[in-house]
């Protein structure tokens, strides 16, 4: 409960066990223009591809990520099936039943096997399915660039030019989502380095090293 910059105000809910806090020791990324992005989690550590591709011998051998990663999956898939693991969701026929929502897993999965089809897996799928229609297509910069030239007014077309030119922001925010494809060091510590108890029991033993950055 509660906020704080680094976490400082944060108090455990006295009604949940520390096992059951569900804190996270790194924020995540935006939800927005993820089909752009290969790897997933802060450090890029969640994805078999792009930056990860042939680095297999160096992923940690007793890490909870690598098994999802050996999966050969894109950096979305595996975040969520991560994410659900860690964040004890449950993906079974009975509940899915009961919300309703077996249809539409036999809808989106007629070819994966009836004994595959409700799992952790595929519900990580659709999850990331959905992640990748959240785009910002609609922003007036993307409707200029589609030939409506109305769609930004002459302040904004002036701070692209700065953008695009004088400012160097495109030396660095070049993708087609405008962001690096890429991941920097930006010099701020993962909240459970920060010594608020909610991370400290949380996290510990949970720790994401970022161990295969290549070059
Ligand atoms: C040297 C490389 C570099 C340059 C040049 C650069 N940026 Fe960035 N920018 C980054 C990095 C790295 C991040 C991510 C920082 C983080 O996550 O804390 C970032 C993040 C951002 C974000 C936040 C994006 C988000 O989704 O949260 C904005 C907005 C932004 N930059 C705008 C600009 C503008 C405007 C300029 C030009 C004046 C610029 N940047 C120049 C590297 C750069």
């Amino acid at each position: 409960m509660g906020f704080g910059h680094l976490g400082e105000g944060r108090l455990k809910n006295s009604s949940y066990e520390s096992s059951q806090v569900d804190a996270q020791g790194a924020r995540p990324l935006p939800t927005i223009n993820h089909a752009c992005v290969r790897n997933a989690l802060w450090s890029g550590a969640f994805g078999s591809f792009a930056m990860n591709t042939d680095t297999r011998e160096i992923w940690g051998k007793a890490d909870p990520l690598t098994d999802i990663n050996l999966k050969n999956l894109e950096g979305l898939e595996a975040n969520n099936h991560r994410a659900l693991i860690v964040h004890r969701q449950e993906i079974k026929k009975e509940l899915l039943d009961y919300l309703g929502y077996s249809m539409m897993f036999d809808e989106a999965f007629p070819e994966i096997d009836p004994k595959e089809r409700y799992t952790l897996q595929t519900g990580a799928n659709a999850i990331a399915a959905y992640f990748r229609t959240i785009f910002t297509n609609q922003a007036p910069f993307q409707l200029w660039l589609k030939g409506n030239k109305d769609a930004m007014t002459e302040q904004q077309k002036r701070g692209a030019e700065l953008f695009f030119g004088k400012a160097g922001c495109v030396n660095c925010h070049n993708s087609a989502s405008l962001n690096g494809q890429r991941f920097a060091a930006v010099g701020v510590k993962d909240l459970d380095m920060n010594g608020y108890e909610v991370f400290k029991p949380m996290m510990a033993g949970l720790r994401v090293v970022p161990f295969y950055f290549k070059g």
